[in-house]
């Protein structure tokens, strides 16, 4: 029999409008993934645990079952819809018992948008699950013995980055993030994750993209908060026309926003208004941020990270930042350390740190480099007392290998995701490294990601 959820919120999924809309960056999906056929006959499970995705897992003879949206304890029926990872994802249809850790969502979106997976859990088991799954990820590597601190923090509406989907639909554009497991676009009402400034530009992008996409036109438009204002890429997949700069410059005034540019077929992003210039000040250096470029996801984690970092290279004269960004870490460096050197891909980002460095007479430095296809050398490694490595998802495992073999004195990690940094770790580990203890971060509120820093010395040291 069905229980009612008592927390008053049904996470049965109703489609948003629907867009077909593809990936987020300005892909387009041509065709569906083919997903290996289950038997859809209904099933009662007992949620036991959260998995890595943030969806509940039961065991059903064996076989992990995944459920979204439910909790630990609770008993749902459910229809399995697809083959996963040696299991299977069935959605819920009814509770028979509900699990004591759940809570209402805060946001009317919750079970709809992609954006998050777990606002139904009471924050206690929210904070333990993120933490636990840092814990588990060094587990899997041997590392089950390294100290993991508590999870540091962002509050709600602290997210100052985003990646807005639109479509034409009609008369109307659908603006907001992918539905969840969907590629459609959920119309995003309001987001209490984002800062409000960016969900208040909301209503009037819509208005503006209604102008500028034609009928089942796809686009997305980046969007980040900084002091000076918001600054905003439109990724249109074509060229800007005159009409289109002149409607954009004239809604960038009427919004106020800092900049607008405009991404089209090709990678190359033109500014299109820049009213103010886009800057964000990092250990005393005022960085020029060119359009689009990665930032940390809010000035919370970011000031965490930051903090870490400093705290455990202060005795450190000459330190490497390797994949540096607009350096957000290089420049707080220059604090204590004679010499910083920065090395990062994006020729724009290395420009950026570049322009600013002036200000440092000689003591920070930034090289561009490929650091999977050129990672630092030993010989080059050995130069510093210290290096940061702060690499995408993929982690750094040529990097990893030479700084393994160099034997720097102070290793410091930032990592978007535990698995790599897991492996990378191990890598130092085996090589005469200890991990001494890993800081989980949390930025992506509700989300299913967590991010750390990790702090690596040579035994004795
Ligand atoms: C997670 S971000 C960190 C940026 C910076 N440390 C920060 O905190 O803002 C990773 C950076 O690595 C750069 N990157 C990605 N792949 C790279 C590669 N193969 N070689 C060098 N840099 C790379 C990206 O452009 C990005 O700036």
């Amino acid at each position: 029999m069905a229980c009612g959820c008592s927390t008053g919120w049904s996470p049965l999924i109703t489609k948003a409008k629907g867009t077909g809309r593809g990936r987020r960056g300005g892909e387009r999906r041509t065709s569906r993934r083919q997903t290996p056929a289950v038997d859809p006959r209904p099933l009662v499970v007992d949620i036991r645990s959260i998995g890595a995705g943030g969806d509940g897992v039961a065991d059903d003879d064996g076989r992990p079952v995944y459920v979204p949206y439910t909790v630990p304890g609770d008993r749902v029926e459910v229809r399995p819809v697809a083959s996963v990872a040696g299991g299977v994802r069935a959605d819920i249809l009814s509770f028979e018992a509900e699990g004591p850790h759940r809570v209402p969502p805060p946001c009317r979106h919750f079970g709809t948008c992609g954006g998050c997976a777990l606002q139904h859990l009471d924050d206690t088991v929210y904070v333990d699950w993120k933490r636990g799954r840092v814990v588990e990820a060094l587990a899997r590597q041997g590392l089950g013995e390294v100290p993991v601190g508590a999870v540091v923090r962002s509050p709600a509406s602290a997210r100052r980055r985003a990646t807005f989907a639109a479509r034409r639909i009609g008369r109307d554009v659908v603006l907001g993030f992918n539905a969840a497991k969907s590629h459609l676009i959920l119309d995003l009402a309001e987001c209490p994750v984002l800062r409000p400034a960016l969900v208040a530009l909301l209503p009037s992008l819509r208005d503006l993209l209604r102008t500028m996409l034609e009928a089942m036109a796809a686009a997305d438009v980046v969007v980040t908060e900084t002091a000076a204002g918001v600054d905003l890429v439109f990724v249109m997949g074509r060229e800007a026309g005159l009409d289109d700069r002149e409607r954009l410059a004239g809604w960038a005034a009427e919004n106020d926003v800092a900049r607008v540019s405009w991404q089209g077929a090709e990678d190359v992003v033109e500014p299109i208004a820049a009213r103010r210039p886009v800057t964000l000040s990092w250990g005393g250096a005022d960085v020029a941020i060119p359009a689009g470029a990665f930032l940390q996801a809010t000035a919370e984690g970011e000031a965490a990270i930051v903090e870490r970092v400093l705290a455990a290279t202060s005795e450190a004269a000459r330190v490497a930042d390797l994949y540096a960004g607009c350096g957000t870490i290089a420049f707080p460096l220059a604090a204590s350390a004679k010499t910083v050197h920065a090395v990062e891909g994006e020729a724009g980002l290395v420009a950026a740190i570049e322009r600013s460095a002036g200000a440092f007479s000689g003591r920070v430095s930034a090289e561009q480099r490929d650091l999977v296809a050129r990672p630092l050398t030993v010989p080059e490694l050995r130069r510093f007392d210290a290096v940061v490595f702060d690499p995408p998802r993929a982690g750094a495992a040529p990097q990893a290998r030479m700084l393994a073999e160099a034997g720097v004195p102070t290793v410091v990690g930032v990592s978007c995701n535990p698995a790599t940094f897991a492996r990378d770790a191990r890598t130092l580990v085996d090589s005469g490294y200890r991990l001494r203890e890993v800081t989980p971060i949390d930025q992506f509120l509700w989300s299913p990601h967590v991010e750390l820093v990790g702090v690596f010395s040579r035994d004795g040291s």
